[in-house]
């Protein structure tokens, strides 16, 4: 494939484009939700393959409660079939699941479906793949700074212990490595309120391709290019 050891540890994707790739094909836009939710199998795969440690993808924004209802109704039953067919799968090849986001405000069913996951996924060693649901990066900051201020409140924090590293413990990612590479889809450069705090030094990749058609060919070449770029961190090389 042409790649180094340089795998990124982990990877965020903006899956975006479903609607575009249904609608550019005289479909409904669920049906590009679904031709999405077929090609997120392969990237899962790929990954695990590939040795990525961490994969975090953006499924539902905070913001996208504001869609048609039918549609928010699609993607969360969406959700719901895919893990029960696939949760066994998952399983067997190590993924370890779990949602960054606001579970307690998704129907009962998603909420249950998801936990479930979590739970028989749990033990498990291989690829973490973090689902954002109900998911907005400053959300998960302002949270975490009223969990940390309610901890120094209660004397269990000390504010000269509060830095960049306990910041990121009191995140939906906490324990996971920073954000290595961003990926979108769909055509649009922007990061739409995913993962403020942990992209800080990642390299970003823009393509216009609908995520449907985000080949395994596609992921790998973004990839390379990740592997070509010149991290300084702000230093000098
Ligand atoms: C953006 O496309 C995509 C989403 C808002 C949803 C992403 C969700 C999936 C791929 C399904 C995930 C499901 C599981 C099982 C984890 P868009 O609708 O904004 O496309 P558009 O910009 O072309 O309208």
């Amino acid at each position: 494939m042409g790649l180094n050891d340089n795998i990124p540890k982990h990877i965020g994707i903006i899956m975006d484009g479903n609607g575009r790739w249904a609608t550019k094909r005289g479909m409904i836009r669920s049906m590009g939700h679904r031709a999405g939710v077929e090609r997120l199998r392969g990237i899962i795969k790929m990954s695990s393959k590939l040795g990525v440690k961490a994969l975090s993808l953006y499924v539902f924004s905070t913001e996208n409660w504001k869609r048609p209802k039918e549609e928010v109704g699609v993607l969360f039953n969406l959700i719901v079939e895919y893990f029960k067919k696939e949760i066994r799968e998952l399983s067997d090849n190590g993924v370890v699941i779990s949602v960054l986001g606001d579970m307690d405000s998704l129907p009962d069913l998603v909420r249950e479906t998801l936990e479930e996951a979590i739970k028989i996924t749990s033990q498990n060693t291989g690829l973490k793949l973090n689902l954002s649901i109900n998911y907005g990066g400053r959300a998960e900051i302002a949270n975490a700074f009223k969990q940390m201020a309610n901890e120094i409140e209660n004397n269990k924090l000390n504010i000269n212990d509060v830095d960049e590293k306990t910041i990121s413990q009191y995140l939906y990612t906490k324990g996971l490595p920073d954000v290595d590479l961003v990926i979108r889809t769909g055509g649009e450069q922007r990061l739409s309120n995913f993962l403020l705090y942990q992209v800080a030094y990642a390299e970003f990749i823009f393509t216009d391709t609908y995520w449907p058609d985000f080949s395994d060919e596609e992921y790998v070449e973004a990839i390379k290019e990740f592997q070509r770029r010149n991290r300084r961190y702000g230093g000098l090389k």
